[in-house]
């Protein structure tokens, strides 16, 4: 019984689990829309919906937008059929889609201006700016006359996605179709390494991301059916001026998709399959490069993708590249065969960001190597190129002086020059000082600890700086401990990975969260808990035991909570219910914790993803707050909160933080409140299954707090067995957390007070009033005793007394 029992959930962890099967991506949301249509249209295998489907998604269709239909003939592309009608807005109009995975997703908009069939609009005279969760995309955008398609690629971690749009003065805005799909956690890192000097890290995970070139090499298109993200991949060919000494190749039977290299979304097969390599028949001796030319916005950094897959050399015959970005390197003698242990047609990787600015131009260059002693090739087989945000948010305006210098240059054609930029070296006579010249420089840059190859390297086997904490344990101990990792020890699944039951050689029981080797996502997640959980000793927070990160792994080791996560046991397994006074317990240990987090150090600690699955439970029911893979330093003395991108868990986010992305320790507050009603009322933050209006419990208590009624959702469990006193209390506390601005949220502190007053009224006996009155069904509370809660009679009296006597106690606490 007792796995059954306690084992389905213990940690729920906080990013949510994407589905990837075998067969293709499919995708959490995925809202494909043909604006202006009145029927679906049908696109390769995916149905873009109609006007009346279309409509939902806005505030005000009726008011906002006009339908077109072309009188022109549409130029055959994909998607074509999406382009005969359009949507008009005269207006500012929004856009709306509730979002159910949290993380990166492309957007697409699709633009052919027209004139429609009545004359009515010339759609060429349009002029409007596009903007999302607060990225410009597109400022006085003015769409060419041909067909475009501009993808974007954001993270979104609020519960809806609005996108803009607003008519420039004096014109309209347009769109003839629209695609919001969410793409697999690993497809966009969450920072990459800059090739310029020195090789910082850039942060991806806080930007916007727009696509300006998807290649495939092989002078092939890969159409969007042929990816399982729907992505175009244009072929290079067609923009081949000089091919001399190029070949194309494709085998697409060799490609072989490893457990533990790029997956089919990262790049399909198509991709894979078919490169651009040095023409050797002709040049067997030759050191060479490959380069094409890109022009991009200058003013912009660009995050850079390079796919490689040796489709032309039977191992152990390894290709050895240089790499090359605007003649800088990424990449000196990478040893494909190295990265892919030697497996024939494994896919590989590499990603670097550049900064552009002077002519807008982005040069790639692969050149062939000597390294290994073999004859010198070169091969590409894929690439990508996206702008990233830049510190303003915007993706299509620059900083004006630059703009100034360089809007002649600004164009969005692409022109790849393919060409061969190489210095004829034969190799001969030469060839051995060659070979000794590239393996002393090899041996000298690795020797100063600047090697790119080091550098980018993506085996980090130290994530944490040691220094801080002594808890590493070696994988072996792990191992043991979890029976390697038996299927029949799993004790939860999230996100992250999953957590095992498991047993120490001391005879210790322990949680064991395991990370998937692929979720490059939950690296940050992974360091920032165990910074943050080392730092922290407290009875209400969860301890952490060690970490592991041997071999690649992302492994944290936890105090064993015996009985599982709070969630589990409000609504949705069988075990038995908690009572009303074991309930309040749970609450004042939980705030407790987060007292601590937000008190304890000279900058608080925001939890940032509070929530029932988030507080554990031990064997006495001593609740224990977990999980600080999202948690953020609160914000320094002189400012009132910190800027950053909104995360945390649907149904809990405080409604301040996802507008503003100000974060302060009230954040937390207004999900500690949330919480509190779902403790109170023992069903989920978020329940599709009823009937609108009771779906979110925090806007089904709004109403039926309006309404007076708020007794009629209590858990059916506590009527009557819970002192009214008690309760008002609590509804008056959770209700003060909910405030829609954080200043008129109470502290974690009074929260505390007021939570202990409200247990002290549930155990004793008052003697005055309508004392030991328990909630029945409507009868016990009044409508207004709910809808006039007055602040109780202890209130605000001697705060301060009550403060000072309450941080002593918490001292306490520590351990
Ligand atoms: C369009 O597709 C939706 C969803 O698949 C479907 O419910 C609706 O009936 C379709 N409408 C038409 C006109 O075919
Ligand atoms: C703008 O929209 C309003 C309301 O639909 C409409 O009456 C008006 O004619 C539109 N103006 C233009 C220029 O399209
Ligand atoms: C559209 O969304 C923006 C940003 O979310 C908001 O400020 C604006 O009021 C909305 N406009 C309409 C017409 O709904
Ligand atoms: C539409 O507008 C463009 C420029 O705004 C103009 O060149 C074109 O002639 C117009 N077409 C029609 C049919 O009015
Ligand atoms: C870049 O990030 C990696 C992990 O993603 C880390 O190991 C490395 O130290 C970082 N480099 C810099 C210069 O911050
Ligand atoms: C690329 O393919 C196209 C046909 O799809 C062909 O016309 C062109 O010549 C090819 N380019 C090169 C450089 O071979
Ligand atoms: C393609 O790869 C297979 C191995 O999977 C090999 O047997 C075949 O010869 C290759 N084809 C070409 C044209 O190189
Ligand atoms: C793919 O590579 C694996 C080794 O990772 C090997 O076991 C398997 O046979 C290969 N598959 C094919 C079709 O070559
Ligand atoms: C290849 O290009 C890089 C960067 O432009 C350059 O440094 C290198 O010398 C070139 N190699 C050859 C063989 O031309």
């Amino acid at each position: 019984m007792g796995f059954d029992r306690y084992g389905l959930v213990v940690f729920v962890m906080s990013t949510m689990c994407l589905m990837k099967c075998s067969l293709g991506f499919d995708p959490q949301d995925n809202y494909l829309l043909d604006c202006g249509s009145g029927r679906n249209s049908s696109v390769g295998d995916r149905i873009f919906l109609s006007d009346s489907f279309a409509y939902r998604f806005l505030s005000n269709p009726e008011q906002e937008s006009v339908t077109a239909a072309s009188s022109q003939p549409i130029p055959s592309t994909y998607g074509s059929s999406l382009l005969t009608t359009a949507s008009v807005f005269n207006k500012t109009s929004n856009f709306t889609f509730p979002i159910n995975h949290h993380g990166r997703h492309f957007i697409r908009l699709y633009f052919f201006p027209f004139v429609s069939d009545s004359r009515a609009y010339n759609l060429t005279s349009s002029r409007f700016s596009v903007s999302a969760q607060g990225f410009t995309l597109l400022k006085d955008f003015q769409p060419d006359i041909t067909p475009t398609v501009k993808e974007y690629c954001l993270s979104v971690t609020s519960v809806e996605l609005v996108i803009t749009f607003v008519p420039s003065v004096d014109t309209f805005a347009f769109i003839n179709a629209l695609e919001v799909v969410s793409v697999p956690d690993e497809l966009i890192p969450v920072s990459a390494q800059a090739v310029e000097v020195p090789r910082t890290n850039h942060s991806l995970i806080t930007h916007a991301l727009e696509t300006v070139a998807r290649i495939n090499m092989g002078n092939q298109t890969v159409s969007p059916d042929e990816d399982t993200l729907w992505r175009l991949w244009n072929s290079d060919g067609p923009f081949i001026n000089l091919n001399s000494l190029v070949r194309f190749v494709t085998n697409l039977s060799v490609v072989n998709y490893t457990a533990d290299g790029p997956s089919v979304d990262i790049a399909p097969l198509a991709v894979y399959g078919s490169a651009t390599k040095l023409e050797t028949e002709s040049n067997p001796n030759m050191l060479l490069n490959n380069t094409w030319f890109f022009n991009v916005d200058p003013g912009f950094s660009f995050f850079v993708r390079f796919h490689f897959c040796d489709i032309i050399k039977r191992p152990p015959s390894q290709l050895v590249l240089n790499i090359y970005l605007n003649s800088m390197s990424v990449f000196k003698d990478l040893n494909l065969g190295q990265h892919t242990s030697n497996v024939w047609g494994a896919p590989y990787f590499l990603d670097a960001v550049t900064r552009v600015s002077g002519n807008g131009v982005i040069s790639v260059s692969i050149g062939t190597s000597l390294a290994n002693g073999n004859p010198p090739e070169s091969i590409l087989n894929g690439l990508e190129i996206m702008k990233i945000s830049n510190s303003k948010g915007n993706l299509d305006e620059t900083d004006p002086r630059i703009v100034s210098l360089t809007s002649q240059s600004k164009q969005k054609v692409w022109v790849i020059a393919a060409s061969v930029a190489g210095a004829l070296l034969f190799v001969g006579v030469s060839g051995c000082l060659i070979f000794i010249l590239c393996r002393r420089n090899r041996r000298k840059t690795s020797n100063s600890g600047h090697s790119p190859q080091e550098n980018l390297s993506p085996n980090e086997s130290t994530i944490i700086s040691k220094s801080k904490i002594g808890y590493r344990f070696p994988l072996i101990a792990i191992l043991e401990a979890t029976d390697k990792f038996s299927e029949s020890l799993v004790i939860g699944i999230g996100g992250f990975g999953k957590v095992y039951k498991g047993t120490l050689f001391d005879g210790t029981t322990v949680a064991v969260k395991r990370g998937a080797p692929q979720s490059r996502q939950g690296l940050a997640e992974f360091q920032t808990e165990i910074e943050m959980l080392s730092q922290f000793r407290h009875r209400h927070l969860v301890s952490l035991i060690g970490y592991c990160d041997e071999r690649d792994e992302m492994i944290i080791i936890y105090e064993y909570m015996e009985n599982g996560t709070l969630k589990n046991h409000l609504y949705g397994s069988d075990l038995p219910k908690l009572s009303w006074k074991q309930r309040l317990e749970i609450c004042i240990g939980a705030a407790r914790g987060l007292h601590y987090l937000h008190t304890s150090s000279a900058k608080a600690i925001i939890h940032r993803d509070v929530k029932s699955a988030n507080i554990l439970l031990d064997e006495n029911f001593m609740a224990k707050v977990a999980d600080f893979g999202l948690s953020k330093n609160g914000p320094e003395f002189d400012q009132s909160h910190v800027s950053t991108a909104v995360k945390g868990s649907f149904g809990y986010l405080d409604p301040e933080y996802m507008t503003r992305q100000q974060l302060t320790e009230k954040s937390d507050v207004y999900s500690f409140g949330v919480v509190m009603f779902e403790i109170l009322c023992g069903r989920p933050v978020i329940d599709p299954s009823r009937p609108r209006g009771m779906v979110s419990l925090v806007e089904w208590v709004k109403e039926m707090q309006k309404k007076g009624e708020l007794e009629k959702i209590i858990d059916s469990y506590l009527v009557g067995k819970m002192k009214m006193e008690s309760l008002k209390k609590f509804v008056e506390i959770a209700d003060k957390c909910l405030a829609d601005e954080g200043i008129d949220r109470p502290a974690m502190g009074n929260v505390l007070w007021n939570l202990e007053y409200a247990h002290q009224l549930e155990g004793i006996e008052i003697k005055t009033g309508q004392t030991g009155q328990t909630v029945n069904g409507s009868n016990g509370v009044s409508s207004t005793g709910f809808a006039e809660g007055s602040i109780g009679d202890l209130d605000g009296v001697s705060m301060s007394r009550v403060f000072s006597e309450m941080v002593k106690g918490e001292k306490q606490d520590l351990r």
